[in-house]
């Protein structure tokens, strides 16, 4: 490795299919240990980043190390020592979970007497066990996303990609998912994660928010919440009946030193110029609207604040 310990070192990478560009001037380190969620909508470049970090896909500008190794001159070195479970990961529906997880050794070229003890280790540390003997066809979707991470596992990577590994999958199966990506950050696996989930972003020591091919931002959760909304964050319940809400809405829209507001669920959120109010002086604009019943609570800012601002921001210039 070179001179830093960053794991993955990336440097105004860009991919263009023709004219289109997907993945726009990226640029960003990931350092050994660390969790590093890329959060962005459909289409916004995360699976055309890591495929460009493994060296599948040349890039068409800028430079990428992973491993301390060129993603353009030696993808071949990256591939054997790094996991990847793609968005569209392949199980073998007829084999055993077993048979999966020995197979995909097989695949990162795990010598073979070693392979068994390799499962084993996949199968408990990933608490598979029970299952060893299902058929991949037949496990819910939690049990097949969890073999998915086993299969990327089983030749001990020190560097792990994982492209939306809980879309689809139900709440508690995604909870139970991301304890098991803090189990192995633990054990001193880097991790590069994409998601579309705000709420799971918040899970990552940082979070790299991708937007049309461009890294708005990247930085901790609580980093980012601060430096891209410098104001406050509120819930304005204006009153029972979602007629009221969008009315409330338009309102809320036109108070001065509200920077941003928007449906969220059964009421709304607002975001607030630095100082420009407080929950009594917020309420009373909407009294004065004549949202008589209106509370406003302070309340966290979340990273779905933070992307509104940042990509509200993006469409406007
Ligand atoms: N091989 C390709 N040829 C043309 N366009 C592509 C190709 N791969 C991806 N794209 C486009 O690049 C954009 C980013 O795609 P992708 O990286 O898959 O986004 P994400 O993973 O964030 O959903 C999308 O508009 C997608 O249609
Ligand atoms: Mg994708």
């Amino acid at each position: 490795m070179s001179v830093s310990d960053n794991v993955i070192e990336v440097t105004n990478l860009t991919k263009k299919f023709g004219e289109f560009v997907a993945v726009n001037g990226v640029s960003f380190d990931v350092g050994a240990g660390e969790v590093l969620g890329y959060l962005g909508p459909n289409g916004s470049g995360k699976t055309t980043t890591i495929r460009m970090l493994l060296g599948l896909l040349q890039p068409s500008g800028g430079e990428a190390h992973v491993l301390g190794y060129s993603v353009r001159t030696q993808a071949e070195l990256i591939r054997p020592k790094v996991g990847y479970m793609s968005q569209k990961f392949a199980l073998y529906e007829e084999l055993t979970m077993r048979e999966n997880l020995d197979f995909y050794g097989g695949v990162y070229d795990v010598p073979r007497r070693e392979r068994a003890g390799r499962v084993r280790d996949v199968i408990g540390l990933l608490k598979l066990g029970g299952h060893e003997n299902d058929r991949a066809g037949a496990l819910s979707g939690g049990w097949r996303q969890r073999l998915a991470l086993g299969c990327a596992l089983v030749h001990q990577p020190k560097l792990l990609f994982l492209d939306e590994p809980t879309s689809g999958v139900d709440p508690s199966a995604r909870r139970a998912f991301w304890d098991l990506i803090y189990d192995l950050a633990e054990r001193g696996v880097t991790i590069f994660v994409t998601t579309h989930y705000m709420d799971e972003a918040e899970h990552c020591h940082r979070v790299g928010i991708m937007f049309r091919g461009q890294l708005l931002a990247l930085d901790t959760p609580s980093g980012l919440k601060t430096s891209a909304l410098p104001g406050a964050a509120w819930d304005v319940i204006p009153d029972h009946g979602s007629a009221s809400l969008v009315m409330a809405l338009t309102a809320l829209h036109d108070v001065p030193g509200v920077v941003q507001a928007g449906l969220a669920g059964d009421r709304l959120r607002a975001i607030t110029a630095p100082d420009a109010h407080t929950a009594d002086s917020l309420r009373a604009t909407m009294l004065s609207n004549g949202f008589a019943d209106a509370q406003v609570e302070q309340v966290e800012p979340t990273l779905e604040d933070v992307f509104i601002a940042l990509a509200g921001h993006d469409q406007r210039t």
